[in-house]
């Protein structure tokens, strides 16, 4: 049977193992912010190099990219954000709350009535999503600058210096990780919509005629990503956008949608952007973005862009609330994160069965020696029961375990988080079966 989660539960367990805190806790908090604290980094860093080794080591024909979060304002211009990056917004005129207009149901836009208290709402007013600031000292128009709305932008305006300097050549794709930000008005369930948040995108620069065979490409190969991540395939599902659904500079999109305790939604965006882009960079900057393709005879065009849009928080809360289980262990409740061992922020938990006759020491030179290849902890204290259960609640999918046999013939117990099967493993042999468990791991569970 398969345990759904509350978000209470899951944002519960964050708070308690140390995953993700509320933003600037001790002054009461802000709103929709939030921290990832020892736990949730490792998690984090670990689902951002798990689709960076996906998308660059695996493809020979992508390279990365880290681009500034400021860019030059004309970019926004080009982009179309400026115009068009706007939710319609609707304020209640009684109680003044705030809402987007398309997320109000039906009935109450008809009748203008706010969907908390019944009283009059105004007319939607556009409102747009950037957040401005300002470069220098001197608050003017001509030093206002935007915090990206998206990590893509940066990969279009570096297209050329790729393409000359690392000698790529269509097709070809440019992938990046980092920090976006948006003045979302609906901020709720935990870190799924947030102000500030990371996207892992990759642009993939292929010639126009291409672009129905490789938006398909894509489409299944992001599918397929997250299942090899160790997400159940019967939570996720596509979304084709509708005509009023596309953004500004999408032919046609897809959503990887998520089925999240609070129903489905969008994980990733899959998106054919024709040359739109690189188009109105050209036209703006007034540069010379075409490519010369010497595969197709010398023709020169602007080459059409599928690109994959990744939320890398909004999969971390993913990978949470998709790995959260809990079952009985001896009459007892477990609570299991049935992470991926590559995912997992601690990856072998080493115990003594007890402290005392030399047992803690050869524990710690076990641990000393697997620290060089995995992430380890180190636990002596307490029933041996309760330290694989807190190891079990982060999602450690290894423990081992020193007894009074491993003194003698330094062979130690190897217990699987999943099954909670117990195999006795020489300590020479550990490194290498949990190498081995790892990369043959299958979810089970
Ligand atoms: N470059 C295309 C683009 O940004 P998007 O569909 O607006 O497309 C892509 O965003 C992904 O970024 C989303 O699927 C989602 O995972 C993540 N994302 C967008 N807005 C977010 C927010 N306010 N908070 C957290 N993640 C967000």
């Amino acid at each position: 049977m398969e345990s759904t989660v509350s978000m209470d539960m899951l944002v519960s367990l964050c708070k308690r193992r140390g995953f993700i805190y509320q933003s600037s806790e001790i002054y009461g908090g802000l709103a929709s912010a939030w921290d990832y604290g020892p736990m949730g980094v490792e998690l984090k860093n670990r689902v951002q190099n798990f689709w960076w080794r996906e998308m660059t080591q695996l493809h020979d024909n992508i390279v990365g990219l880290d681009a500034s979060i400021l860019m030059h304002p004309r970019v926004w211009e080009a982009s179309g954000h400026v115009e068009n990056f706007t939710d319609p917004l609707v304020d209640c005129k009684k109680c003044k709350q705030r809402f987007r207009a398309d997320q109000i149901p039906e009935d109450n836009m008809q009748t203008h009535t706010c969907p908390d208290c019944g009283g009059e709402l105004t007319d939607p007013r556009q409102f747009n999503l950037m957040f401005r600031t300002h470069l220098g000292p001197v608050e003017s128009d001509g030093s206002l600058v935007y915090l990206r709305p998206e990590t893509a932008q940066g990969i279009y305006v570096n297209f050329k210096n790729v393409v000359q300097t690392a000698r790529m050549r269509v097709p070809f794709g440019i992938a990046q990780v980092g920090k976006a930000f948006r003045n979302e008005i609906t901020t709720k369930n935990f870190i799924f919509r947030t102000c500030e948040f990371e996207q892992m995108e990759m642009q993939f620069f292929i010639h126009p005629s291409e672009d129905e065979k490789y938006f398909e490409q894509w489409k299944q190969e992001r599918f397929e990503f997250y299942t090899k991540m160790g997400i159940r395939a019967s939570r996720l599902r596509f979304h084709q956008h509708g005509p009023d659904e596309l953004a500004h500079y999408a032919k046609i999109a897809f959503d990887i949608q998520y089925e999240f305790p609070f129903g489905w939604k969008e994980l990733e965006g899959i998106h054919n952007r024709t040359d739109y882009d690189l188009r109105r960079h050209m036209e703006y900057s007034k540069k010379d973005l075409t490519y010369l393709d010497d595969l197709r005879e010398g023709e020169r065009y602007i080459p059409y862009v599928i690109e994959t849009s990744a939320g890398l928080t909004r999969t971390v809360l993913t990978v949470l609330a998709d790995a959260y289980d809990e079952d009985e262990v001896e009459g007892e409740k477990r609570v299991v994160l049935r992470l991926h061992p590559e995912l997992a922020p601690i990856t072998v938990g080493v115990f003594p069965l007890v402290k005392k006759d030399g047992l803690a020491e050869l524990a710690q030179e076990v641990e000393q020696d697997l620290r060089q290849d995995f992430a380890t902890f180190y636990d002596q204290g307490g029933a041996i029961g309760r330290r694989y259960r807190r190891q079990d609640e982060i999602g450690t999918p290894f423990g081992v375990t020193i007894d009074y046999q491993s003194k003698e013939d330094r062979t130690v117990t190897l217990r699987y988080r999943d099954t909670m099967e117990q195999v006795r493993v020489p300590i020479a042999e550990l490194c290498d079966r949990i190498r081995r468990a790892i990369r043959e791991y299958r979810r089970t569970g």
